[in-house]
């Protein structure tokens, strides 16, 4: 449910970043001001280059803006050191990778359960916790599988366990479906969308997929670091 009143998941004010190329700055966000409400399935759209990955590292705290405020949570997360944002990171935001990032030599469930290492002290606990995770994107059975045992689709939903397993306050996944199959893609996206509604998480994705985009509650559109539109279902925002 979206409320107006309630501190938005996120809201970045004046976000600038550029990159530093040799001799070269490469211009990636350009004064971007967001309001993302929570519980809402949002896609950052816009071509390659736009700046959609600079924006979600930053809502993901990976990365800070050279100037401007990124609150996630209703935490100023710019102004934190790095120990403290990847603490404050590792605890409120989930993030899935587009080449899903598994551990090789570690099996499904333990690659859900190795960062919530940072989180629970208690290993059966943490167990428990990935497990009910695996079974939430419908890996039940295949816990013991290692990545290299499973399609590339089972990888994804390892992927989106690993996010979801800490319960975070924001969830974002940077181009999910980009390495996927059409129909596979699809599963991915209803699957997200289903526990995005049952968990009430707010969803942020990055896309030029027509299909994701088409589903999001929420769409901003990025050119050259700008948002150039924002748009929600029934409506412009
Ligand atoms: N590590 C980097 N070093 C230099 N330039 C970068 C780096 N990452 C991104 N950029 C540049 O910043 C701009 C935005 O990139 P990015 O956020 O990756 O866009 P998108 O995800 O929409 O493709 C592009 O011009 C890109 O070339
Ligand atoms: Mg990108």
């Amino acid at each position: 449910m979206v409320s107006a009143t309630a501190t938005p998941a996120a809201q970045l004010r004046g976000i600038h970043k550029h990159y530093r190329l040799g001799e070269v700055d490469v211009p990636a966000l350009c004064g971007i001001d967001l309001d993302l409400p929570r519980g809402v399935f949002s896609v950052i759209g816009g071509p390659s280059g736009s700046g959609k990955s600079t924006l979600l590292n930053l809502l993901g705290c990976i990365d800070a803006p050279d100037a401007g405020s990124v609150d996630v949570d209703g935490q100023a997360v710019a102004a934190l050191g790095d120990t403290q944002r990847t603490r404050f990171r590792a605890r409120h935001v989930g993030f899935v990778f587009q080449n899903f990032n598994l551990i090789p030599v570690l099996t499904a469930i333990e690659n859900v359960e190795y960062p919530l290492r940072l989180l629970e002290d208690n290993a059966p606990r943490r167990r428990d916790m990935a497990r009910s995770a695996l079974i939430e994107v419908g890996l039940e059975g295949l816990e013991d599988r290692l990545p290299s045992a499973l399609s590339g689709g089972q990888r994804q939903r390892v992927a989106v366990a690993r996010a979801l397993a800490k319960r975070p306050a924001l969830v974002l996944a940077d181009e999910p479906t980009a390495n996927l199959d059409q129909a596979t893609g699809r599963g991915l996206i209803d699957l997200m969308r289903r526990i995005q509604s049952a968990t009430g998480a707010t969803f942020v994705f990055s896309s030029h997929d027509p299909q994701l985009i088409a589903e999001a509650d929420l769409r901003v559109h990025l050119v050259d670091g700008r948002v150039t539109a924002i748009d929600t279902r029934g409506g412009n925002a």
